[in-house]
């Protein structure tokens, strides 16, 4: 979040938060696999697993203090005419309230919102939990912050609506009388037909539906998602657009930046998307950005959007490692025994002096990406430089998760500037000591994808999916593994860029699963280049995880 204020500071009108409960249970996921619905449960990434451990680790506290480290972030995002609303449970919400008013200033409290639901009851030994909490806030109280009303306008009560029981062609009225001085049935309600007419000229048809009707109370009806519904993705904490609908709608006008920095499934970039307003979302779980895209990509004229990877890419050292047993008497120490570690696991020999290069193995030399951060692209141009600056021809770089469509992108740039890479996974056995011990830590090569592009005559062409390796399969149980045929049940979504440009990947055209249709082609439409000429074309894909693979393709079209 904090990489987003330089772009984004004072300039969000709507924030609503749905962090996860103090309970962790978010990070896992339940996806099916290929045609036939093979249903597997993804366990934690190595990043996942830190986020849990900062967040969880050390119970409450550091779940109160990850959030508070947030709300600073989100209070200098926010416009000064901007909302923000947080979801909790009321578990938590009187410590998340405390912290908010010290955070916002208890004067830019506006409501405490119940969101309440009836489904799933329960007998118990106390009252049926059957309500959120939404903690309303203002950045500032005064500064004129939007409050749409009439967007969640409510129902007039049975009793009120009994008041209007007459009915004439324009719809159901009460008899009222004119605020006329001196009138006998002056501001009356309530009045008879007889009135009317005894009083023509002091009494009017009070029509129901020219009422505005009542202004949202604090509290919510609003079911939660059936297993029914269209809407349904199968996101375990997934909230109703309903509810979100509302929050938009109220709280921004169409054209406004609304963001959501837990947006799971993406309801609120959904929500903001299909009324018009324009969107920011962050989740820390790859899934989860693959859920939204998918589900954004599904809303008819969606407009285009970027995804990306944002964090703490900056940082030059290991900062915060939390490796393994190591006694931490110093950040130092315990980033120079963790990168000992993996060298050794790896069969590499330190290599001391250098910035980026940490070891050496037979000809190669060693980089070891961090326990709690993506390696990204300027890290290993990084190393690449650091290889050019010291002759070396040959680079293995070790990750835990790659900075989203990296990795054949980077192993063909460095080819061009003469270095071999390799680019390798550490396997989540290092954390284990049985498998360490054992010397059973395998290091896999990142995803590979072939692709085949076939050109018509003239500039007609076509791209289609050849093979892919999936990495991950050691996270996927046995019995579930032996079941998968295919090499394309791997594959959950991918799309090409007819035209890439060396900067964000433009979807040119997009295949995905969904629930329904489980059915993925292979091969893309044809597309038809207007004029002939050198073009690059990209090819992403997506796995039943969310990991991206792209391959870039140089092609000569029309020739
Ligand atoms: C309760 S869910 C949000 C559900 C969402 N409102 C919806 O309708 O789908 C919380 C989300 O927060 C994400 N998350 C957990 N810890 C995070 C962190 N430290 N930073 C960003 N996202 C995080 C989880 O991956 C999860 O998707």
């Amino acid at each position: 979040m904090g990489s987003l204020l330089e772009k984004f500071a004072g300039k969000i009108d709507l924030i609503y938060i749905d962090p996860p409960f103090a309970t962790g249970a978010d990070f896992k996921v339940n996806n099916e696999i290929g045609e036939r619905g093979l249903e597997v449960e993804k366990e934690h990434t190595a990043l996942e697993e830190k986020a849990y451990r900062d967040t969880w680790g050390k119970g409450f506290e550091s779940y109160l203090a990850m959030l508070h480290e947030r709300f600073i972030a989100l209070r200098d995002l926010l416009s000064e005419t901007g909302t923000l609303y947080v979801h909790v449970d009321p578990t938590v919400s009187p410590s998340v309230r405390l912290m908010l008013d010290e955070v916002f200033g208890s004067g830019n409290f506006l409501n405490e919102i119940a969101w309440c639901y009836k489904e799933r009851e329960r007998i118990l030994d106390f009252y049926n939990p059957k309500h959120d909490v939404l903690l309303f806030y203002a950045k500032k109280r005064d500064a004129g912050r939007t409050f749409n009303w009439k967007e969640a306008v409510e129902e007039y009560s049975v009793v009120t609506r009994a008041k209007f029981k007459y009915k004439d062609e324009k719809g159901d009225y009460q008899i009222r009388g004119r605020n006329v001085q001196g009138s006998p049935v002056r501001a009356a309600d309530g009045l008879t037909p007889e009135d009317e007419t005894k009083y023509p000229g002091l009494t009017y048809r009070d029509y129901l539906h020219e009422r505005a009707g009542v202004s949202p109370r604090d509290w919510w009806e609003i079911s939660i998602i059936n297993k029914a519904a269209d809407e349904r993705l199968y996101y375990p904490t997934q909230k109703p657009e309903e509810l979100v609908k509302r929050i938009v709608g109220v709280s921004s006008n169409p054209g406004q930046l609304v963001a959501d920095f837990f947006c799971g499934s993406g309801t609120t970039l959904a929500t903001a998307e299909k009324l018009g307003r324009r969107w920011i979302g962050c989740d820390l779980s790859r899934w989860a950005i693959h859920v939204t895209r998918k589900r954004l990509l599904g809303i008819e004229g969606c407009k285009p959007f970027e995804v990306l990877n944002l964090g703490k890419y900056e940082r030059k050292y290991w900062q915060g490692i939390t490796f393994g047993e190591s006694k931490r008497d110093g950040e130092q120490l315990a980033i120079f025994q963790y990168i000992a570690f993996i060298l050794k696991l790896y069969g590499a020999e330190p290599l001391a002096g250098m910035q980026h290069l940490h070891g050496k193995k037979g000809k190669a030399v060693v980089h070891i990406g961090a326990v709690d951060a993506p390696v990204t692209i300027d890290e290993i141009n990084g190393c690449i430089e650091e290889c050019l600056a010291v002759k070396q021809t040959e680079l293995h770089v070790l990750g835990w998760e790659w900075e989203m469509g990296l990795a054949n992108l980077m192993v063909e740039e460095a080819k061009h500037r003469g270095v071999k890479l390799l680019l390798l996974n550490i396997p989540r056995e290092v954390m284990e000591q049985q498998a360490v011990d054992k010397g059973d830590i395998r290091f896999f090569e990142v995803a590979h994808l072939e692709v085949d592009i076939k050109q018509d005559k003239g500039c007609k062409v076509t791209v289609g999916l050849k093979d892919f390796a999936f990495l991950y399969a050691d996270l996927i149980p046995e019995e579930v593994r032996s079941k998968i045929k295919k090499w394309s049940d791997y594959i959950d979504y991918w799309a090409v860029d007819w035209n890439f440009q060396n900067d964000t990947f433009m979807n040119g055209w997009v295949a995905y699963r969904t629930r329904k249709e489980r059915k993925l082609p292979l091969t893309s439409d044809p597309y038809v280049y207007e004029k002939p000429g050198k073009y690059t074309i990209m090819v992403k894909v997506v796995d039943i995880f969310g990991n991206d693979t792209s391959q870039v393709f140089e092609t000569n079209i029309g020739h």
